[in-house]
């Protein structure tokens, strides 16, 4: 069957004038006419978009050697960010990178990097402390960006001397803005040099540089110190028996970096806005944290006690999936919901859309943790709802992330409650991940009871 394909010339004029402004009002827009399987042209490409969830499973988990990650979307991050485990395309090169930093990301040394969370979110509190004392509006996405980036620079590799942090954080702020301003407007290279790029480029060589001085330290001395980047220095491929090499060690620094920092604090910033907006579950939360904790700071045992703060998570990460638009290409011909797929094509795949498709949701606009309860769960399709990815490139990092979204959450709710300085709905800012499009700004009201 042919793909159904918005029609003629002057939709592709107007996808060339909505899309590179819009995406997610383009994405809807299509997905609302045209249903489960559409396909498009985005300048010279045309692009088969899903957002069925059973059509994602085939792309992702049951065909996922024939769908690789040689498309746009990812040779763009490969120019940005190297070729590391979440950038390279598939196949060997992939699974040989798997292989050696999977057990890094095993429970039991997840465990021991919680330390390093918490050691970071109690100098976080400090100074949130500071500012609550004085009336202070915190800008969320601002402070939660800082707090993980802080939290991966010292899980990951142990960077904790404050005035290389600080320059470090400085740096890749610097490099996020100017990376979400080229997404939108990916046309001029990033060569050129513009104002904007030429602050990408000298942001991106101090945090070079802050990452090869930490190479060069954990290098030197050969001490384990518990961190990601210890374990990945030690580690050899079981098949292989080869370890990785310097250039090797730096671009998954720098992808984990990337990947481990700006999505945990959307998530995290999408919370505080939904826990501002709905103050009765703001409400559950600080019952339930102060029931299991007690007056004590979390410890990774408490966690899995946090059910319904883990449910009002989960339903963030339904509503502002970071991933929200996924790609892949087609190595050979498929067919798909009866559709033909022919080797070439360029795959967009909608979790934004999928998260809200109304044979598994109802109501999808409506926050409502309820939907996260075990006995929800177990009746839904397991296939509607997948924040981290599935099949082989299954988020790497989801224990990590849920760990520390858990623990700031309720180290946070211990303390304060939190009481947004305006109640006006806020949007998704789609670009590489989903953020918000205007600041969301909180009050920290002390609790007058505080823990640790
Ligand atoms: C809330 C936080 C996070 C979310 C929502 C998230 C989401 C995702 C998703 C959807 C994928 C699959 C992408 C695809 O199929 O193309 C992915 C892959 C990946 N993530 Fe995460 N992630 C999060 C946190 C982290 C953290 C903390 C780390 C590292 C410390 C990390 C490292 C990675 C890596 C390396 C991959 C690639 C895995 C592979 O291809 O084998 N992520 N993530």
């Amino acid at each position: 069957m042919p793909l159904p394909t918005p029609p003629g010339p002057a939709n592709f004029v107007r996808t060339m004038l909505t899309y590179p402004k819009a995406p997610l009002a383009y994405l809807t827009n299509v997905v609302d006419t045209y249903g489960d399987v559409t396909s498009f042209r985005l300048a010279t490409t045309r692009v088969t978009l899903l957002r069925h969830p059973h059509h994602i499973r085939r792309v992702l988990q049951q065909k996922s050697a024939v769908y690789t990650r040689d498309s746009m979307a990812y040779r763009m991050t490969r120019n940005l960010f190297g070729r590391g485990l979440a950038t390279v395309e598939g196949g060997a090169e992939w699974r040989s990178m798997r292989r050696m930093m999977q057990p890094s990301f095993h429970y039991q040394r997840v465990a021991s990097m919680t330390e390093h969370m918490l050691a970071v979110i109690r100098e976080r509190l400090a100074h949130w402390d500071e500012l609550a004392a004085g009336g202070a509006v915190i800008d969320t996405a601002q402070e939660m960006r800082g707090l993980t980036l802080r939290i991966v620079a010292r899980a990951l590799f142990a960077l904790e001397e404050g005035e290389v942090v600080d320059r470090f954080a400085a740096a890749i702020d610097t490099v996020d803005h100017e990376i979400g301003e080229w997404v939108r407007f990916p046309l001029v290279p990033m060569s050129v040099p513009t104002a904007g790029h030429r602050r990408y480029h000298a942001s991106s060589a101090i945090v070079e540089e802050i990452i090869d001085y930490v190479i060069m330290q954990h290098l030197t001395d050969q001490v384990d110190r518990g961190d990601l980047l210890s374990m990945l220095i030690m580690t050899k491929d079981e098949e292989t028996g080869a370890g990785l090499t310097d250039e090797q060690l730096r671009d998954q620094v720098m992808i984990m970096l990337w990947a481990g920092h700006e999505t945990s604090a959307n998530v995290l910033t999408w919370t505080w806005y939904r826990l501002g907006m709905h103050p009765e579950i703001q409400q559950r939360v600080l019952r339930e944290v102060d029931g299991e904790l007690e007056g004590r700071p979390p410890a990774l045992a408490d966690c899995s006690k946090l059910t319904y703060t883990r449910s009002v998570l989960d339903e963030a990460m339904r509503m502002y999936p970071q991933a929200w638009l996924g790609s892949r290409r087609a190595m050979e011909d498929d067919e798909i919901g009866g559709f033909r797929v022919p080797a070439g094509t360029e795959i967009f795949f909608s979790s934004y859309h999928a998260h809200r498709h109304p044979e598994f949701w109802d109501e999808p606009e409506e926050f409502r943790p309820g939907r996260f309860t075990a006995e929800e769960v177990a009746k839904r399709d397991r296939s509607a709802y997948f924040p981290f990815g599935s099949g082989p490139h299954l988020c790497i990092g989801n224990q990590f992330a849920l760990t520390e979204m858990l623990l700031v959450i309720a180290s946070t709710m211990q303390r304060y409650r939190i009481e947004l300085t305006s109640q006006e709905p806020v949007e998704p800012r789609p670009l590489l991940t989903l953020g918000a499009d205007r600041p969301i700004r909180v009050r920290l009201v002390p609790r007058g009871r505080p823990a640790g």
